[in-house]
């Protein structure tokens, strides 16, 4: 090292040592290859061919193609200096009918990508869950039934079998509340039904499936194991307004608490959810015994933030279709810049959510588990220069430490994502990677912001 960067290196935030650098990926969002190897259609193959449904009648049919180019990507993870590598298994692809037997040939893929990611010195993080539910499930009621969680914990179960003698850390779910209330109430996410009963149906079996696949995990020898909420703060727009407050804690209840409470601290949904699960006719899916699986303890709490959240009260405003029950909240705007999404950008949103969960949920360790921002990208020249996301990523690294000093015991941070991906409904325009990629020929380009990364990773300070 040069005195000149000692020099600098005195104006770091550093990251205590062992702090996890990586990124995330989704196995529906990068793979591709939609029918090799046994694979069958989920849940988001079917959405993608629904017309109306996804931009552009964009699909993940070949997406990045990873499933064939996973070598390079690996061999690109390491030049950037990536310690973890969140990534999650499909479903259709290990269990193409849902239950029953695994497809060995489906495990095959993951078993390469773990090899070739402990090959280059980067520790895979498997996601069991990432939204893609075996279409077969979903043709018997997906998450509202009930058989779908014990079928999820035979996933789990078959996966630490075959991946758990080099895979230490295991994550049961991505996002339930996207499963259920993007997948169940607004119908903007795959299965695209739109009734809330469903979605409350659905967030008990999600967490039950959970709980479960927890045993199952552990039974099959999982070191580290984690849930993966996405979480945020959500602000009153007047704090000095009971009503703006209700509507505030009513949000932080739909979004938040419905997931913590009943995994992190035991007891069950908080009152105000419960009140929900009755007004919905979803009561009668919570079965004695089930608040006590779902209770099981884990290891590593994962938080996905991308915005914060500003709620007001306004007589008379309907509910949000996300948010069954939330008639009479409004959603002012936020008066900061925003991503490509519309998306507000405030990284003390982060900081004090990641400060608010070690307060409410001491004893739980946490790892940002996705934090990224989607910008309209150019290559120029061989060169993608992407100032706003290195500033988005920089802001928010910054309230990661900031929430350090205030006592969150972080783990890590992992960036969403890896590469330009299939972004949902909104397919493959809204670009959210480190690396560029060319969908015409598949080559991939770091963006400036990745070799920003690298350099955060690399001195483990920002
Ligand atoms: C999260 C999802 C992830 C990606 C980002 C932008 O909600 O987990 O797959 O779509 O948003």
């Amino acid at each position: 090292m040069t005195i000149v960067e000692e020099a600098t290196d005195a104006h770091l935030l550093r990251f205590p040592d062992g702090f996890r650098w990586g990124a995330a990926t989704a196995a529906y969002q990068i793979e591709g290859a939609a029918q090799a190897d046994g694979r069958s259609p989920s849940i988001w193959d079917t959405f993608a061919r629904t017309p109306g449904k996804v931009d552009a009648g964009h699909s993940g049919d070949v997406a990045c193609d990873h499933y064939h180019r996973f070598a390079d990507d690996v061999a690109l993870m390491a030049e950037l200096g990536l310690g973890t590598y969140r990534f999650s298994v499909a479903w259709p692809r290990i269990k193409p009918d849902g239950s029953g037997p695994v497809n060995p040939r489906g495990l095959d893929f993951y078993d390469r990508l773990v090899d070739a990611l402990l090959a280059a010195g980067i520790e895979p993080m498997v996601t069991l869950y990432h939204w893609d539910l075996p279409q077969v499930l979903e043709d018997r009621g997906g998450w509202t039934n009930r058989d779908t969680a014990h079928y999820f914990a035979e996933l789990a179960a078959g996966t630490v079998a075959r991946l758990g003698d080099r895979v230490g850390t295991w994550t049961t779910l991505n996002e339930p509340w996207c499963s259920a209330f993007l997948g169940y109430a607004s119908g903007a996410h795959a299965p695209g039904k739109r009734d809330p009963r469903s979605a409350f149906e659905a967030t008990h079996h999600l967490l039950l499936a959970h709980g479960l696949g927890v045993e199952a995990l552990r039974a099959g020898g999982a070191r580290e194991v984690a849930l993966t909420l996405n979480l945020t703060r959500v602000t009153p727009r007047d704090p000095t307004d009971r009503h703006d407050v209700a509507a505030a804690e009513l949000i932080d209840g739909l979004q938040n608490r419905i997931f913590l409470d009943a995994p992190l601290k035991g007891g069950g949904y908080p009152d105000d959810m419960r009140a929900l699960f009755e007004r919905f006719g979803a009561a009668g899916v919570i079965h004695e015994g089930d608040l006590a699986t779902i209770a099981a303890p884990i290891d590593l709490l994962g938080v996905n933030y991308y915005q914060p959240s500003l709620v007001a009260a306004q007589v008379g405003a309907p509910p949000n279709p996300c948010y069954p029950g939330s008639e009479g909240v409004i959603y002012p705007d936020q008066q900061t810049p925003v991503t490509a999404m519309d998306w507000p950008v405030d990284p003390t949103g982060l900081g004090d959510l990641l400060v608010r969960l070690s307060q409410d949920y001491p004893g739980t360790p946490l790892i940002v588990t996705e934090n990224g921002a989607s910008y309209v990208d150019t290559l120029v020249d061989g060169r993608v220069a992407d100032a706003a996301r290195i500033e988005y990523f920089d802001g928010h690294v910054r309230a990661v430490h900031d929430a350090i000093r205030r006592g969150a015991d972080m783990r890590g941070y992992l960036a969403w994502s890896l590469l330009d991906n299939f972004e949902w409904a909104y397919g493959y325009d809204k670009r959210f990677g480190l690396v560029y990629v060319d969908y015409a020929t598949q080559a991939r380009v770091p963006k400036d912001s990745a070799l920003w990364f690298r350099e955060v990773i690399r001195r483990n300070a920002v």
